[in-house]
């Protein structure tokens, strides 16, 4: 059967997901907007694409949300992106009414949908996706640990000099300042990486992650990071298309799991054709703990802002 994926949002992360999600033959794939032209414009661009890429399914541009009906997965990236001097927080007001609006047409049209939220700040939208539309847990989901963590697999494989495919490791809690690197997990094809770098070097890396989005708005000046947001999103959404049980760090509606309940975070998820299939959970250090719990706090602040 084949799958469908839409794409809510055809601006830079959106359009790039669609890029990712053709050129993995992934499913037919419909790129959503409301700016008229624009999804069809890049749509068409990356249908021809096909011949010399040996992709077979159909991209398609709509400003109509019939267009995405019985879509097996819905990535919304619709929404404004930082410039500099902006924190993700300073989006909520504009976005949070965006994506209402997207996740409601969206599972309005495709009631069995998987939900991939993107859009900042992410774990609040994800939540607001969550709150208005009373899709499943497990099919809402939030995209930001797959992203976080390449960051920071990048600056560590740079740094040891290894390949970064090599370099396992784990960013949990809140998509902003407050989120955790895992560095007594990090490891190079299971050599920890406190064993192969100085303390000093990974303090740098991990600040160097947890400043990830905003190195990058800040050499654009116009917008934020799109290439890894985009090929994050559609990671999962192929975890989800393939039913292939793969273990990535998403934000999950948390219900006790690492004892917090009430929110979405960033923690590891077994992903398959159900969405969130299982959380991970294991035993932090009390300092994890505690910086989870900066999370909390940050993403309360968040949810409050909302007015969901
Ligand atoms: C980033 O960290 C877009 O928030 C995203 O680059």
């Amino acid at each position: 059967m084949r799958k469908k994926i839409t794409i809510i949002g055809a601006g830079n992360v959106g359009a790039t997901a669609a890029h990712w999600a053709a050129a993995k033959n992934l499913g037919d794939v419909v790129l959503l907007d409301v700016a008229e032209g624009i999804p069809q414009g890049k749509a068409l661009d990356l249908l021809q694409c096909g011949p010399v890429e040996g992709f077979n399914y159909r991209v398609t541009g709509s400003n109509d949300y019939k267009d995405t009906a019985n879509s097996d997965v819905v990535i919304i990236a619709a929404g404004l992106a930082r410039k500099p001097g902006m924190s993700r927080d300073d989006l909520l007001a504009i976005n949070v009414s965006i994506v209402k609006a997207c996740a409601q047409e969206a599972v309005k049209h495709s009631p069995d949908c998987v939900l991939i939220v993107v859009t900042n700040p992410i774990d609040a939208m994800v939540h607001t996706a969550f709150k208005v539309t009373g899709h499943p847990k497990q099919k809402v989901i939030g995209m930001a640990g797959v992203l976080d963590s390449a960051r920071y697999r990048t600056f560590l494989a740079d740094a040891i000099g290894v390949a970064p495919r090599d370099v396992n490791a784990l960013v949990m809690g809140i998509h902003g300042d407050n989120m955790l690197p895992l560095v007594r997990l990090a490891n190079v094809a299971g050599v920890p990486v406190t064993d192969l770098l100085s303390a000093e070097k990974i303090a740098q890396i991990v600040d160097r992650t947890q400043k990830g989005g905003i190195e990058i708005v800040n050499h654009l000046k116009t917008g934020s990071a799109f290439y890894t947001p985009g090929l994050a999103a559609v990671e999962m959404a192929e975890a989800v298309l393939t039913d292939s049980q793969r273990v990535l760090p998403c934000a999950a509606y948390l219900e006790g799991e690492f004892g917090i309940s009430g929110y979405f975070l960033g923690v590891p998820v077994v992903i398959g054709a159900k969405g969130v299939e299982r959380i991970l959970e294991f035993e932090l250090t009390s300092e994890e703990k505690a910086a989870m719990a900066l999370s909390v706090t940050a993403v309360q602040k968040q949810m409050e802002a909302t007015g969901i």
